[in-house]
């Protein structure tokens, strides 16, 4: 056993969204392969860890608004570090919140990556990448993208296979949030498995290439798609009509990220960002808006050490 070190560090753990969400056969494991594009955020949750150490271990996190304890993707990612690496004495987690809770922008998973990264880092980074990606794998199956050092990868397997993209540094985006409508990730997974066996068949993807390569066109070029719009449920109505208000307005694009409940207009022009906004506005009162300045770039140097 080795003791933690004394510290306190602090970082952002950035959202994502799924620009292309392609979703295949079911495995014998019961987790899906995926095809997809995902893109780091300027929307993040801000983890902080204080270290001591002791001979035991004790794991603690600050208690976080609709997430049940027995489920939070930060302690399990700290227990599995600690387990893995043999290191033992008081792990305390802040987290402030800001990613809204099933949106399909990978909080949970991100929260876990940082507690992942910083604890590796305090320790003098006993574990490499790849042992890093596979405990990351371990807690969550987004969680491998971001310990990655892409901001952007083409995502592959159960989201465990990444490949990084050239990020663009041109584009805006706007993240629609309806208010309190969660969507839980295994429930969508099922709701689609039951709409393909009604004979819905599944139906391809681009491959890598081909995606990377519409990724630096222009966004009004875009042909992405998200598998789960199709099962949005009560949600559909309020993505019907971003998806004409995006069909009605040159130079942009829009999706469902992930197994929803978010939706994320991208364009060249923050301009354009913004005429959309008003007119969500006047559509409807029920959604949070996130504004994103830029796509984020990427996630490394952020750590704070105090
Ligand atoms: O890996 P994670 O815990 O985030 O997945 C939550 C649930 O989403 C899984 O239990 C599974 O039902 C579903 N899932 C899936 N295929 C994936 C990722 C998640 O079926 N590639």
């Amino acid at each position: 056993m080795v003791m933690l070190p004394s510290r306190h560090i602090s970082a952002p753990a950035y959202a994502k969204v799924n620009l292309h969400l392609w979703v295949g056969p079911r495995r014998d494991d019961g987790y899906h392969t995926i095809a997809s594009i995902f893109q780091l955020i300027d929307l993040a949750d801000t983890v902080s860890l204080t270290l001591h150490p002791s001979p035991d271990l004790a794991i603690r996190c600050n208690p976080l608004q609709g997430v049940d304890p027995e489920h939070n993707t930060l302690v399990a990612a700290a227990r599995l570090f600690c387990g893995q690496t043999g290191r033992v004495g008081t792990v305390d987690i802040q987290c402030e919140k800001r990613i809204p809770l099933q949106a399909g922008l990978g909080g949970g998973s991100s929260d876990a990556a940082t507690v992942l990264r910083l604890l590796n880092e305090a320790c003098g980074n006993p574990l490499d990448q790849k042992a890093l990606l596979d405990l990351g794998a371990r807690v969550g199956s987004d969680v491998p993208f971001f310990l990655g050092t892409s901001a952007v990868a083409y995502v592959r397997g159960r989201g465990e296979l990444l490949e990084p993209l050239q990020a663009r540094e041109d584009l805006y985006a706007l993240v629609v949030m309806p208010v309190d409508k969660g969507v839980s990730t295994s429930r969508a997974f099922a709701d689609l498995d039951a709409l393909r066996e009604q004979g819905q068949g599944i139906p391809q993807t681009p491959d890598g290439t081909s995606l990377a390569a519409r990724y630096a066109e222009k966004v009004s070029k875009w042909d992405f798609f998200n598998n789960f719009r199709p099962v949005m449920g009560e949600l559909a109505p309020l993505y019907d009509q971003l998806d004409a208000l995006v069909a009605q307005t040159v130079g942009c694009f829009g999706t469902v990220s992930g197994s929803g409940a978010s939706y994320c207009i991208v364009a060249e022009s923050q301009r354009t960002i913004g005429i959309i906004k008003t007119k969500i506005e006047r559509i409807s009162h029920y959604v949070c808006l996130y504004c994103i300045k830029c796509l984020h770039r990427g996630h490394s140097g952020d750590t704070v050490s105090l």
